[in-house]
């Protein structure tokens, strides 16, 4: 048996001439930029969402980039990251010449330890982004706290957080801006790149859908020194259909997650903590095992395909191994040594849920 890690292809076939019928509308539209698909899906997500303003973007990297521009985070300045993540945090705080300032996760929940973050903020801190990593919620209720008592913005990396809720609140509007990636892969992926970013704030809104387009609102009238990264439309085509099942992926999400939490039973893997059951968008079902090489590859000898996110942190690779010698961030090291993906998504099946657990029941070192 053969069991892949996701499987968009066979996600996909049940809604095939969904998809096929709205590509092909916008096809037939005549418009290419912008355009009905791109507000439907803006304010189809908005209104899933609970929020009020959703900006379509290019890209989950770019809709954290416009978030911090619209901000003004700029050269110099210093913005709070998680050090376990996936490497666009940090990249987006470095494109605008600010520096990303590392903080370690809890060993438990891998989020980011908010213990942790009073201790390095300076004077030239100005923003936080918490990543809701694997689609569990940073605690945002203290990570508010901390930014009020220091005026500090907070810009939300929820690339991997489609549906999941904080305190029976939908993720999407926690914070100052939230940045939402459509990579294929995601809950909501589109069959491309795109991005989103959501807000309660007009003004936030309005700056970052502007900045996205060249910085014009009205043609040829260029008021910021802004980028092009907007929502493409045959992807939000694609992502107008895909919202309107969200919610079943994400259900079949969590049953597996709860198969693999009560019926796992492997005392040389670690399973992610009960108490996030309820918020988890599971995005990834990440294990933890001081084997982790070995047991992965004999999971693969058995047909089992799993990933690790990420094997090499942001602080550990070529562009920022220099800055970072003198951070200590054990935890992220450690993590980034002993994690590793189970295979998770719509595309499995009961069947192939049996044989996963079965099989990573009887495989030890
Ligand atoms: C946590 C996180 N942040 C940001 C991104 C960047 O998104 P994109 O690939 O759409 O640029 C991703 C996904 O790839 C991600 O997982």
């Amino acid at each position: 048996m053969q069991i892949k890690f996701l499987d968009l292809k066979t996600t996909h076939n049940g809604i095939l001439e969904e998809i096929q019928g709205a590509i092909f509308s916008t096809l037939n539209s005549g418009v290419y930029i912008g355009g009905d698909s791109v507000d439907e899906f803006e304010a189809s997500y908005a209104s899933y969402l609970n929020c009020k303003y959703c900006v379509g973007v290019g890209n989950g990297l770019d809709a954290i980039k416009l978030s911090l521009m619209a901000l003004d985070i700029k050269e110099g300045d210093e913005v709070i990251v998680p050090s376990h993540t996936f490497i666009a945090t940090w990249l987006a705080v470095s494109s605008l010449g600010a520096v990303p300032v590392a903080v370690e996760p809890d060993i438990d929940s891998y989020s980011i330890d908010v213990s942790k973050i009073e201790r390095v903020i300076s004077e030239k801190t100005k923003a936080i982004i918490p990543v809701h990593l694997y689609g569990q919620p940073a605690d945002m209720d203290k990570i508010i706290k901390i930014a009020k008592n220091h005026d500090l913005y907070i810009v939300e990396d929820a690339a991997q957080a489609h549906g999941a809720t904080y305190k029976d609140k939908k993720i999407g509007s926690h914070g100052d801006l939230v940045a939402w990636s459509f990579y294929p892969g995601k809950n909501l992926g589109a069959i491309g790149d795109a991005g989103a970013i959501t807000t309660n704030n007009k003004d936030l809104a309005e700056k970052v859908r502007i900045l996205g387009n060249y910085g014009s609102r009205k043609k040829y009238i260029n008021e910021e020194k802004g980028i092009n990264s907007r929502l493409d439309s045959i992807q939000a085509s694609v992502l107008n259909v895909k919202l309107k099942y969200l919610d079943l992926w994400n259900q079949q999400r969590r049953s597996i997650a709860c198969a693999y939490l009560e019926e796992i039973h492997n005392d040389q893997l670690y399973l992610p903590s009960k108490i996030c059951l309820a918020d988890s968008a599971w995005h990834i079902f990440p294990v933890r095992s001081e084997s982790r090489d070995k047991i992965k590859k004999k999971l693969g000898n058995k047909g089992i395909e799993t990933l690790i996110h990420y094997p090499i942190p942001p602080h550990k690779q070529k562009i920022y191994r220099n800055d970072y010698l003198n951070n200590n961030l054990e935890i992220t090291e450690k993590l980034s040594n002993e994690l590793f993906s189970l295979p998770m998504g719509p595309h499995l099946t009961e069947q192939d849920l049996d044989y996963l657990i079965s099989k990573i029941n009887s495989t030890y070192i």
